[in-house]
């Protein structure tokens, strides 16, 4: 009651002040800035309904009635229409982290991946591995099967790691805000990447063992390799001898060097997690994905097939570790349970990848300025890249 009757007197005790604000001459001043910026705002609006009139044509044949980011209109995210109730504010909040992520793109990706985010940047040109084209939706290194959209997270490895071997560069130093809003912003140019995001299946990868320089998951990764045919692109040796496909055309429609593991980084990571995750997700339309039933199935027979691309004296040397193997795909699958297959795939997997890993030669500057390269075991270089 008190209360009431005290703020009360404090309204009445306002309002001789507020005339007398009110009979100050510039009144007239702020009338009028209010009339021109009433002006303008109807100037704007005119704009913004002639930008509708284009958005509507431009966007005829395509799905989306939104403009897409990459277009200048997108700016205005005001016209982001909303379907649902308390939808617009989660639009203005994605807008602006797009709007953000628009300019960390237009400073250091625009260049190679270009505008329109479709790999055309004015460095393309230049370039022999060309820049990837965003707007297909398709990218190699996911930690989802082959036909899948990446995971968020596998975006941000790809911008903080860059990818070696090629001229994508690894932004470390990024801040964690810049590299979320880009990687919004780069998703935003696939129109399709909300439709199709919870189709995604993702491929887990276990905590590699600790023993993969063990010369004993070094042999057997060498006849997995073979058995499974793995030479058909990369050589018999890992080195592109005696491949039998050694010209591609990518999922983009751009030419594609094989890989040869014996030379340099691999470009979505060295460790033993990031192998083992290409190998079994595949790198779209240019490498296969190997699932769990092409890991278990490798053989005695398959690998007999293989042999022609033994080297002298090779033979002898994996021989104590083929009885490891089932004779024959028949017997994975008739005389083995599920969880021995299991074993088998995961045995299978991580030699494989103790194969590769013991094909990368590390060279010191020197030698390989001087020629004279040395392969150096695994354990001795404690993680470093010489
Ligand atoms: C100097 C050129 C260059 C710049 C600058 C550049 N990239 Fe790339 N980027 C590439 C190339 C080339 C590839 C394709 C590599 C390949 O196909 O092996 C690529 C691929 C990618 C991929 C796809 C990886 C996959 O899994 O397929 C992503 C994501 C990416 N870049 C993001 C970015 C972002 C974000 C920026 C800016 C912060 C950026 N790039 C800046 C050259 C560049
Ligand atoms: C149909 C051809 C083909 C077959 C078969 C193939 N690969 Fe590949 N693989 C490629 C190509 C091409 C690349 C290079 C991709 C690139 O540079 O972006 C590659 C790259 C890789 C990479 C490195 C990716 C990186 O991070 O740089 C690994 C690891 C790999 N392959 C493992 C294997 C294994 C293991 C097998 C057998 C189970 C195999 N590949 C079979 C074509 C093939």
């Amino acid at each position: 009651m008190s209360e009431k009757i005290s703020s009360t007197r404090l309204s009445s005790a306002r309002r001789p002040i507020l005339w007398g604000w009110l009979r100050r001459p510039w009144l007239a001043v702020f009338l009028f800035a209010g009339v021109l910026m009433a002006l303008l705002g109807a100037s704007g609006q005119g704009d913004r309904d002639g930008d509708k009139v284009v958005a509507a044509n431009d966007t005829a044949d395509r799905e989306s009635p939104h403009p897409t980011p990459a277009d200048p209109r997108s700016a205005n995210y005001n016209q982001w229409r909303t379907n649902e109730p308390g939808e617009y504010r989660r639009y203005n909040q994605r807008a602006s982290l797009l709007q953000r992520g628009k300019g960390v793109y237009a400073k250091y990706c625009v260049g190679c991946h270009g505008a329109n985010g479709d790999g055309q940047g004015p460095a393309s040109v230049r370039l022999i591995t060309k820049p990837r084209d965003f707007t297909k939706g398709i990218y190699k290194f996911r930690s989802t099967d082959s036909g899948s959209l990446p995971l968020e997270s596998d975006l941000h490895r790809t911008i903080a790691n860059g990818l070696s071997r090629v001229s994508m560069p690894a932004f470390p130093l990024m801040p964690e805000q810049e590299k979320v809003a880009v990687i919004e912003y780069i998703k935003s140019f696939y129109p399709d990447w909300e439709k199709e995001k919870n189709n995604r299946k993702i491929v887990s990868i276990p905590t590699a063992p600790q023993d993969l320089d063990k010369q004993e998951r070094v042999l057997r990764g060498r006849i997995v390799y073979l058995a499974m045919q793995c030479g058909k692109c990369h050589g018999s040796d890992g080195a592109g001898t005696g491949a039998t496909q050694t010209e591609y055309t990518d999922a983009w429609g751009n030419p594609q060097k094989p890989l040869n593991f014996t030379r340099g980084s691999l470009k979505g990571g060295d460790n033993p997690e990031d192998i083992f995750r290409t190998f079994h997700t595949g790198l779209r339309s240019i490498m296969p994905g190997y699932g769990g039933v092409t890991l278990a199935a490798v053989n005695i027979e398959t690998f007999e097939s293989q042999k022609s691309y033994l080297r002298e004296g090779e033979l002898e040397q994996l021989d104590p570790y083929l009885e490891s193997f089932p004779k024959t795909a028949s017997e994975v699958f008739t005389q083995m349970d599920e969880s021995q297959r299991q074993q088998l795939v995961k045995r299978n997997s991580w030699d494989l990848v103790a194969y590769v890993l013991s094909l990368q030669q590390k060279f010191s500057t020197a030698q390989a300025v001087l020629g004279q390269p040395r392969s150096v075991p695994r354990s001795d270089l404690n993680g470093e890249t010489p």
